[in-house]
């Protein structure tokens, strides 16, 4: 069976001999690999300040807090995403708020959003799903326009792309995922980069309980409550391990993508998401729709294809359900869409046995 995601690691000899170092280095805690993987991470992805985290979720709770988002406040969100996005939310004692998607990319639509604004408003989560970049420039004038802060939840998103910037570069912030099946694993990890570098001192002591690194632990006061959410070295020299061939990984994600844009269309009743001209998605997963898309899900699975959906609309788990509202787009979206596999495991035989097998059926 082909999977639909896939745990990707560097090869035994670019990843042991460096993994056996720090596991017996006598410094397997945040230290120096964490911070050489911070360095090699912002300038490889273009993202500005930023510090790497235990977890995609840990960073999402972060940037709630270095927004301001306190208890009772609203939060703009979308329903179509991995539940943390939106758990993150109630972690922070504030109402997320559903904003409605994009029928035609599952992204949240810029006019939902806005019309969704109130007094209590105090940011905006976009999620970049399945690797597509939002529709970035409305969305993040909006947030301008309002004065609210942009949060870009990039956790599908690595290495994708909107007008030259790097994702996650736009908004006021942007979080990666370096959980097991994402682009880029780190076995679990995370990372959050923010536009005002104002906020560095502060995000760092959120990471660790409160506290500034290298003040004597007996001086140190604590004035605001932080976690442990730090990576540490071992995770770390994972990443920096991964760095060394991510590119490669990530091209066969774009380049599987771009074939599937370009050969699916002309299938009769199949479509494929529509983005910005100036995006340039990562293709974690490949989305595309059909009236029947559970007929597509079986033919797939038949000729030896994992397809499938990947996330249930978040607002139909009870924990969210007093928050629930109607979001026609979205379920026009859920229903016809249906994910295959697009990442690196998939080679050129792979990509057309699919195509083939969705031309026959
Ligand atoms: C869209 C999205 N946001 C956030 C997260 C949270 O990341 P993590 O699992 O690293 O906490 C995930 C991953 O599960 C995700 O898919």
């Amino acid at each position: 069976m082909i999977p639909l995601v896939k745990v990707g690691l560097p090869s035994k000899e670019n990843l042991m001999p460096q993994l056996e170092d720090i596991l017996y280095s006598g410094m397997i805690g945040e230290g120096d690999a964490v911070y050489e993987f911070e360095k090699r991470f912002q300038k490889m992805f273009g993202v500005p300040n930023s510090i790497a985290m235990s977890s995609g979720t840990a960073a999402l709770h972060a940037s709630l807090i270095l927004s301001g988002v306190k208890p009772g406040d609203e939060v703009i969100t979308t329903s179509m995403t991995a539940e943390p996005t939106n758990i993150a939310i109630l972690q922070v004692g504030a109402i997320p708020i559903f904003a409605d998607v994009d029928i035609l990319s599952g992204n949240l639509e810029p006019s939902s959003i806005e019309d969704k604004i109130g007094n209590k408003t105090k940011a905006i989560i976009i999620v970049h799903y399945a690797g597509i970049p939002c529709k970035l420039k409305e969305i993040s004038d909006i947030a301008k326009r309002h004065n609210i802060s942009l949060i870009e939840d990039c956790a599908h998103a690595l290495g994708a792309r909107y007008e030259e910037n790097g994702i996650g570069s736009i908004g006021d912030f942007g979080i990666f995922s370096f959980q097991a099946i994402k682009h880029m694993t780190t076995v679990d990890g995370g990372f959050l980069s923010f536009r005002d570098n104002n906020k560095l001192r502060d995000a760092k002591k959120f990471r660790w309980f409160g506290m500034e690194k290298g003040i004597s632990r007996t001086e140190i006061d604590i004035t605001s409550i932080g976690y442990k959410y730090n990576m540490h070295n071992v995770a770390a020299t994972i990443g920096l391990a991964q760095l060394n061939d991510i590119d490669k990984r990530l091209s066969k994600h774009i380049d599987n993508g771009n074939y599937f844009d370009k050969e699916i269309p002309s299938i009769s009743g199949l479509t494929v998401p529509v983005f910005d001209s100036v995006a340039k998605p990562s293709y974690w997963l490949y989305t595309i729709f059909s009236e029947e898309s559970e007929n597509i899900e079986k033919i797939l699975n038949g000729v030896g294809v994992q397809a499938s959906k990947l996330h249930r609309p978040n607002h139909l788990h009870s924990i969210f359900r007093q928050y629930s509202c109607d979001l026609p787009q979205l379920d026009k979206y859920y229903k016809r869409m249906i994910h295959i596999p697009c990442g690196w495991w998939v080679d050129l035989t792979a990509r057309e046995m699919i195509v083939d097998a969705l031309k026959k059926g």
